[in-house]
């Protein structure tokens, strides 16, 4: 446990060069890119970074572009002070926090094509959002020029738009996707879970208990999809979550809709409860 504050950085030379400084010394770079507004899973990525790294740079930003007009940018939680505290007990990690008008100098105009694994479930329901994070994950990239980025599977389709783009752009990063880190009663762990009233707690353990229920009916033998499907939605209606984004079956590497099970699949979830939209998911191998 090593209670000193990390370094916050501003300055996008000044990160640069730390991270070039500690290469060439021989040392490994992990980065762990946030919006901030820290919790267990964002620590649980910090720690694999720590493991696998010499030095972690976590960046905090919460980036505009991949924000909807009518989604929750002004409210979106900002909490430097307690994050910093947050990574305290992690060493050596310097935090990023770059100004908005150095992540996009005036005039820019430049953005990544999000790659067609980004095109449906989140892709359809927020058309824009995948464009908004493949670019500032590229600029990210640049900014920090780590050997290894960590992301969490809680944003699972995010994780695969990420992957694809790497690849299809030649950035020399290696991805680690981590595993969901979760409340006691099931809940994915969520910068947005601080948006629920007590009762709306309550109401969102149906989403994870969803997924078990889906996954134990194709352990009990069921392969067609919109069966298994017709039960989430029962669930989740009969939970009253306020509305249902989509409850899918995809296979886990295209996130096309599958209908009869035969091999690996990956559970989708959005929904809102109240109104705070809550994802979750679930990779089944049976
Ligand atoms: O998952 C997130 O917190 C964000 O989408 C990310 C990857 C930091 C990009 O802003």
């Amino acid at each position: 446990m090593n209670p000193q504050r990390p370094q916050l950085v501003h300055d996008l030379n000044q990160i640069r060069d730390i991270v070039r400084k500690a290469q060439s010394a021989g040392k490994k770079v992990g980065l762990v890119p946030t919006m901030g507004a820290l919790h267990q899973g964002h620590l649980s990525l910090v720690e694999q970074s720590a493991s696998q790294c010499d030095l972690t740079v976590v960046t905090i930003f919460v980036n505009p572009t991949q924000f909807a007009q009518d989604e929750d940018l002004a409210k979106y939680p900002r909490t430097l002070e307690s994050d910093l505290e947050l990574l305290s007990q992690f060493s050596p990690v310097i935090v990023l926090a770059p100004e908005a008008a150095d992540v996009y100098p005036a005039g820019s105009s430049t953005a990544v094509q999000p790659p067609d694994v980004g095109r449906l479930w989140e892709g359809e329901k927020r058309p824009d959002h995948f464009a908004g994070v493949a670019t500032i994950v590229l600029k990210l990239f640049n900014m920090v020029p780590a050997e290894i980025a960590f992301f969490g599977q809680k944003d699972y389709q995010q994780a695969c738009v990420i992957q694809q783009m790497v690849k299809d752009l030649n950035v020399p990063m290696e991805i680690q996707v981590c595993p969901i880190v979760r409340e006691p009663d099931g809940l994915a762990m969520s910068s947005r879970n601080r948006y629920l009233s007590q009762s709306e707690r309550k109401t969102a353990t149906v989403i994870s208990q969803t997924l078990e229920i889906a996954e134990q009916m194709m352990r009990e033998g069921e392969t067609e999809t919109q069966v298994i499907l017709d039960q989430c939605m029962q669930e989740l209606t009969a939970a009253h979550v306020d509305s249902i984004d989509y409850v899918t079956i995809a296979d886990p590497i295209t996130l096309e809709l599958v209908q009869t099970i035969a091999g690996p699949v990956v559970i989708l979830i959005a929904v809102y409860v109240g109104k705070t939209r809550l994802i979750d998911n679930r990779v089944i191998q049976l």
